[in-house]
């Protein structure tokens, strides 16, 4: 907050393996989404050291941080945060765009098989507001996957979304899990703690594990 510092994350230490399925709880204000967006590099920290692989990526310059993402880490959001201007089509292949490596074709099928994976190859076409909000989360699910990420973070994926859609949501997780993707979640629902590998609970930016 301009010269004002304001410390969130104060003591944690989370290890994580490949594979595991994190959920992070905790109330409104704890730091959740402050964390999340801290270990997917979409923010800065000032201390501490982030490991990733055996490898030290605390001190990555910007570009190495934009490469890291791209390259490791899909990101699911509450609101889906698909662009509304374009078609369903369009938002799955942006990443690919902005990766820059591969050709037309390429990227054709890959977002092909991406929405095939989610159900919701008929509505390529569609623009995101034609669609019922656990599609768009399913279509926000296939763009964090394009990248083909060993991580993926989900901020209250199912938060928008009614208590039958966001089962929905949450079996297209877990299958995702089965696949071998490591999901750091977080949730404010009970319901759903039962998808977790293990559940961490942040209190006052301290983080303790839940048994
Ligand atoms: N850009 C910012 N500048 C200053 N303070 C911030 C900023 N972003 C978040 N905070 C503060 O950091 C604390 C943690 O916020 P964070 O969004 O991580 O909480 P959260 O646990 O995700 O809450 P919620 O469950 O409501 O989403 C809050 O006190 C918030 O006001
Ligand atoms: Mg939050």
């Amino acid at each position: 907050m301009g010269k004002e510092k304001f410390q969130v994350l104060k003591s944690l230490n989370l290890n994580i393996e490949a594979g595991e399925f994190i959920m992070i709880i905790g109330k409104s204000g704890s730091g959740k989404t402050t964390l999340l967006n801290v270990l997917a590099f979409l923010d800065k920290f000032d201390d501490g050291n982030y490991i990733f692989n055996n490898e030290n990526v605390t001190n990555l310059n910007e570009n190495q941080r934009s490469v890291f993402r791209n390259k490791n880490i899909g990101f699911v959001f509450q609101q889906f945060n698909l662009i509304e201007t374009l078609n369903v089509y369009q938002n799955v292949e942006l990443p690919l765009i902005y990766d820059g490596i591969l050709k037309k074709v390429e990227r054709e099928e890959i977002v092909s098989q991406k929405l095939k994976d989610v159900g919701l190859l008929d509505k390529i076409k569609s623009l995101p507001l034609q669609l019922s909000g656990g599609q768009q989360q399913r279509i926000a699910i296939a763009r964090s996957l394009v990248n083909n990420p060993s991580l993926i973070f989900a901020d209250e994926p199912t938060g928008a979304l009614d208590s039958e859609t966001s089962m929905e949501i949450m079996e297209l997780l877990k299958s995702l899990n089965e696949q071998g993707k490591t999901i750091i979640m977080v949730t404010h629902d009970n319901d759903l703690l039962k998808y977790a590998t293990k559940v961490v609970k942040l209190k006052d930016g301290v983080l303790s594990l839940e048994v």
